[in-house]
């Protein structure tokens, strides 16, 4: 619109106005968005040594809603391709395209982007080429002219040089026992606005995976960094024992990433995150994997630089788009549906080879709550394809993040507050492994409703490393609580965030305050929950006894005693406008017994007056046996009682 090339003087004028108009906008938006901070208020948890309640919250509280839009749909160019890498790694000219376009005469070249550090590329020599070769390269670019020498295509493509890697490598096969990690990863995602975002992809991994979602999963500190060095290394960032390795090495290469134990092991590995500039590892002399596509996204910057492009996002964000592709494309395809192509190929190539994959995508998510669900469709589709492929019978999937979203304007409220601390963390076991070891799956599904940490999470890939899964023995009562614990090994409720060595910044944990069981709000509350239970079952009426109260075990207040820290806070203008939220209804904790079924179920709800609204499940919490063999329900069993 704003291009017209020929016009009286008047449109040319207006032309300018228009431009000049849009270029200012754009900058005053821009130095909006990044200048002015938005208040963040800090809290700190004074209860952090108090048995973890973890907090059970409606990902659908209006309270969060009020942030939560849709949307458009990802849109890519349609432009042609003239060439393409087959399944074998071979690059090709496409010439049913060229054929397509008319032309004749098509001279093709390509060149290997390599890397100059881990902050530069430099494209080697270019080479002519015509029929089908392979490059012992991953990242390709291939440029072709036309008969008149015209520049008509130019693409990056990114492919995995497996020849390279099985010349240099010792790989081992998978087994059983010895099984491959593929741990898809997302920016900045809480496991709230996963079920929120990612809905289709969550039902899958419940569903159809039998997978774990760790709804206790804590952040252990402020960003991607230290929320992920523990797992990938045991070690804690910014300790001063890595400060001042840092300071000496000043390259990431010596870190003790635990792909190396994997690699050592026969694993063939792939790390890659998507977006150069706010990578949360950076700064490696050597690739630090075997496959490893930083130098294609430092290739795609070279296009279209940093600042533009976030611009072109946050844009996209207001649903303004200036391109007819949207931002996250690349070529024709979105970059997380590129991403999950080549992890698709590096599954395919080497088949039933060990294989560790940590993929990471941030652009998607790092600044966006509402982007995610774009990704939905793709990351469910690689999902069942890997469960088609065969690879998940021997792999150990998790879908995981850092931390919650960041942006302040969602912390500050009390939702977003916990969100913030609790990201999504997500596993997926091989069936032949939890049926062999049946104790795991007893663990790991106690452990989701566990305080757990990234800590957790490395000693659970060290136990996959070494295929350990034997019963570990169980913690005692008094005993001392290790740091870290793998989530093969039942977690014991009584885990405080001190213990789990969660800071009282980021626990986000409620302490609990018994109440008596004759106080007037539990009867109200005890006979909603079992009309509840009874609403629910009413499907099955024919089959299931009504239940009624039989008692109540214990009731309790639990809450977040979050105090404000005032004197932590930076200063921004923004702190003059608005003041923290605060918590109006009461949450109380409800251990009940149902009769005829002596039944004992758990249940927090939040209590006014006027309202009572179960958080969460109803969960049983005792053995129901063969109680509900009358009716096959995936939910509604664990409170049937046959008649
Ligand atoms: C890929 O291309 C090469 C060279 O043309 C060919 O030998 C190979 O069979 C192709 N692989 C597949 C999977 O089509
Ligand atoms: C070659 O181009 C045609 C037409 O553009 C397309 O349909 C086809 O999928 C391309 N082939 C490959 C292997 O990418
Ligand atoms: C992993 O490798 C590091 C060296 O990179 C070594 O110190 C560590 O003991 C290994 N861990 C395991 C569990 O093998
Ligand atoms: C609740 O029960 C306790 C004894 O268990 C009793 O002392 C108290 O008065 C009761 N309170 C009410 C409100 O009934
Ligand atoms: C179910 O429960 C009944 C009654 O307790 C018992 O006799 C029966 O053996 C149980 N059946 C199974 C399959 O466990």
């Amino acid at each position: 619109m704003l291009c017209f090339r020929r016009g009286t003087r008047r449109q040319k004028q207006a032309k300018c106005l228009c431009i000049t108009l849009g270029i200012v906008i754009t900058l005053l938006l821009y130095i909006y968005v990044k200048y002015i901070p938005e208040v963040q208020f800090v809290y700190l948890n004074r209860h952090n040594k108090e048995p973890c309640v973890i907090p059970n919250i409606d990902p659908f509280d209006p309270s969060i809603l009020k942030f939560v839009s849709h949307p458009d749909p990802i849109v890519c160019e349609k432009n042609p391709e003239f060439s393409f890498i087959n399944e074998s790694g071979y690059l090709h000219i496409n010439h049913t395209t060229s054929q397509q376009f008319g032309l004749q005469t098509l001279h093709c070249s390509y060149s290997t982007v390599n890397r100059k550090g881990d902050f530069d590329i430099e494209y080697s020599e270019e080479v002519t080429f015509d029929s089908p070769l392979y490059i012992p390269s991953d990242i390709v670019r291939v440029r072709c002219n036309d008969e008149k020498d015209r520049l008509i295509y130019d693409h990056i493509h990114i492919h995995v040089d497996y020849k390279t890697v099985l010349k240099n490598r010792n790989l081992k096969d998978e087994s059983s026992d010895q099984l491959s990690v593929h741990i898809f990863g997302l920016d900045s995602v809480s496991r709230l606005n996963a079920e929120r975002k990612l809905m289709k992809t969550m039902k899958y991994i419940r569903e159809e995976l039998q997978g774990y979602v760790f709804e206790g999963h804590t952040k252990v500190g402020e960003n991607t960094y230290p929320c992920i060095v523990p797992m990938l290394m045991n070690r804690k960032a910014y300790s001063k024992e890595m400060e001042k390795e840092i300071h000496v090495w000043k390259t990431l290469d010596n870190y003790p990433f635990l792909w190396r134990n994997f690699s050592d092991a026969g694993y063939v590995t792939y790390f890659s995150e998507d977006s150069p500039q706010m990578s949360a590892f950076m700064g490696f002399d050597k690739p630090p994997c075997d496959h490893y596509i930083r130098p294609f996204f430092l290739a795609l910057r070279k296009i279209r630089s940093y600042k533009v492009h976030d611009i072109f996002l946050f844009l996209e964000a207001q649903r303004i788009k200036l391109t007819k592709s949207s931002t996250m494309c690349y070529g024709n395809k979105a970059k997380q549906q590129l991403v999950i192509e080549y992890l698709q190929r590096l599954v395919s190539v080497y088949r039933n080879k060990r294989t560790f994959v940590m993929s990471w995508l941030n652009e998607l998510t790092h600044d966006h709550l509402n982007f995610l669900e774009l990704a939905d469709e793709d990351i469910l589709s690689h999902f069942k394809w890997l469960k088609a492929s065969g690879k998940l019978e021997k792999t150990v999937l998790i879908l995981m993040s850092d931390h919650g979203l960041r942006v302040n304007a969602i912390r500050n409220t009390m939702i977003g507050r916990i969100e913030d601390r609790m990201p999504l963390f997500a596993i997926a076991l091989p069936e032949q492994l939890t049926k062999r070891y049946p104790h795991l799956h007893d663990n790991m599904a106690t452990n989701t409703k566990r305080l757990t940490t990234s800590w957790d999470a490395y000693f659970t890939l060290m136990d996959i490393l070494n295929g350990n899964y034997q019963v570990q023995s169980k913690i005692g009562k008094e005993e001392s609580l290790p740091r870290g614990i793998s989530l093969f090994r039942e977690i014991p409720k009584r885990r405080t965030c001190f213990e789990a060595d969660i800071q009282e910044h980021y626990c986000p944990c409620y302490t609990s305050k018994t109440i008596p069981t004759n106080d007037s709000r539990v009867s109200a509350i005890s006979t909603y929950l079992v009309n509840r239970l009874n609403y629910d079952l009413r499907i099955f009426k024919e089959k299931c006894a009504l239940l009624t109260i039989e008692n109540v075990e214990s009731a309790s207040i639990v809450h977040a005693d979050f105090q404000r820290a005032e004197e932590k806070e930076e200063f921004s203008y923004k702190k003059w406008l608005f003041s923290p939220q605060k918590s109006t209804s009461t949450r109380i904790l409800l251990v009940f017994r149902t009769a005829p079924s002596h039944g004992l179920f758990e249940a927090t709800v939040s209590y006014s007056e006027r309202n009572i609204k179960v958080l969460g499940d109803i969960t049983r919490i005792n053995m129901y046996g063969n109680q509900s063999s009358c009716i096959d329900h995936k939910t509604l069993r664990t409170s049937c009682y046959c008649k």
